[in-house]
């Protein structure tokens, strides 16, 4: 894919939905009794291999456009697949279908593509272990085998890492289990699972700060569902608006969940005119429309913006295109605290790095996070390495820079976005 500089971005987007929560909202009406019906549903890759992998075991489902019905089999209901289940490039599915099927009565193996094959599994793997389960891997990654019909009992665990993706494995085989499971966590992460259980009729004690418990044996009911556009799609295009000046980007029922928004804190952070609408509850989720003004308007500070401790967590998936961002700003961006994107669809620490030196910015790299002095951005030949949030932070660094970028693998954008570079096209005036 080819980039040209922009001169300015401007327009109104509503985004596909968002993948964390279809994905969950895909899993929780396969595990309802009754029918759901999920509204738009995101249009992403991964979130077809949840649906696979759901169908593989027996689920029906119907898909049409952005509307997915699914006949939900209830607390038992899953059929023994006969083939292994295919979680392709999702993390999500994979670490949440473990904790699914851990207490369930069909004998699974999930299993992955290379990324996702080499990313690590024991995080979920010794938890559920622990409450009973009996998993097999290979040395802690995909294939994951899951044996049928272990009776699973409660635990309190402490989550060392900031992941959305262990609590979630570790509630949801806890619907499965005996008493009650508490997952502790020290920083907060999205809390869309915690909502959605709420909305299909589960109790989840959320009282305690920090801890979240939920009491084995609820069934869950079929509900209707309207998934919010992808805060972590539209990030992309708030910061190619951050960028220059006379630009006016607003984004349409976008999730506005408070585990979420760290991306707007930051831009707002910089100055970046930062304007919410609209906002009201959906199925338990924050919605609204959110306008975008650039320019950045910390060019005379001197002063380096720092990222670490929690707001790491709550814009995990926003790293990369803030990093793009931060050769924009007058004194640069340090990033600390973010050793965990080495685990993510790539290394994002080293492929961010490597892909803004190609560009000209001047970045060092740490062990957890990187220093990105503010840099003009030339024109390059920059590499995707099959990561979709990559290739889109590279396509709107390609907006800022001189001449013209080239991203090799840009096809991943499917990912989690597929139409992303129409889109990114539709609000770029050049
Ligand atoms: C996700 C949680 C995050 C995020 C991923 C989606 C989820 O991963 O990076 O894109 O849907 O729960 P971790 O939980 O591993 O941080």
């Amino acid at each position: 894919m080819l980039i040209r500089p922009a001169k300015t971005i401007a327009g109104i987007l509503t985004l596909p939905g968002d993948k964390s929560i279809s994905h969950r909202a895909a899993m929780f009406a396969a595990l309802a009794d009754g029918r759901s019906v999920i509204d738009n549903f995101a249009s992403s890759a991964d979130c077809s291999s949840t649906l696979d992998v759901l169908s593989r075991l027996g689920v029906v489902i119907e898909r049409e456009g952005t509307s997915v019905r699914v006949e939900g089999v209830g607390e038992r209901g899953f059929s023994q697949p006969d083939e292994p289940l295919d979680c392709g490039n999702s993390g999500t599915t994979m670490r949440l279908m473990t904790g699914i099927l851990a207490g369930c009565r069909v004998e699974a193996t999930l299993i992955g593509d290379r990324s996702l094959s080499s990313r690590p599994m024991k995080r979920v793997i010794e938890p559920l272990t622990e409450m009973g389960a009996l998993i097999r891997s290979n040395d802690g990654t995909a294939p994951l085998s899951i044996t049928a019909g272990r009776p699973l009992r409660g635990i309190d665990h402490r989550v060392m890492i900031a992941s959305a993706q262990i609590k979630s494995s570790i509630l949801l085989a806890g619907l499965h289990a005996e008493g009650r499971t508490t997952v502790l966590e020290a920083v907060p992460t999205r809390d869309h699972t915690e909502r959605m259980l709420g909305w299909f009729g589960a109790a989840v004690d959320t009282s305690k700060p920090g801890n979240i418990s939920v009491i084995g044996g609820q069934r869950l009911s079929g509900r209707l569902f309207t998934v919010p556009g992808d805060i972590s799609s539209a990030a992309f295009f708030f910061a190619a608006a951050a960028c220059f000046p006379g630009s006016d980007l607003r984004v349409k029922d976008v999730g506005l969940n408070p585990t979420r928004t760290g991306v707007i804190e930051i831009l707002s952070r910089c100055g970046v005119t930062v304007t919410l609408e609209n906002k009201h509850l959906q199925c338990n989720e924050p919605v609204g429309d959110i306008t975008v003004r650039g320019p950045i308007e910390i060019q005379g500070s001197r002063e380096r913006i720092t990222l670490r401790g929690d707001v790491i967590a709550n814009a995990i998936d926003e790293i990369p295109i803030l990093a793009v961002l931060g050769t924009q700003f007058a004194a640069g961006l340090e990033i600390r605290d973010a050793g965990e994107l080495r685990f993510k669809e790539s290394d994002r620490i080293s492929a961010v790095v490597e892909n803004l030196r190609r560009m000209g910015a001047k970045v060092e790299e740490f062990p957890d996070g990187m220093q990105i002095d503010r840099s003009d951005l030339r024109g390059a030949v920059v590499d995707s390495l099959g990561d979709h949030r990559i290739a889109m932070a590279f396509a709107v660094a390609g907006l800022l820079a001189k001449g013209s970028t080239e991203i090799v693998g840009a096809d991943c954008v499917d990912i989690s976005f597929p139409g992303f570079f129409e889109t990114l096209e539709s609000v770029v005036i050049s």
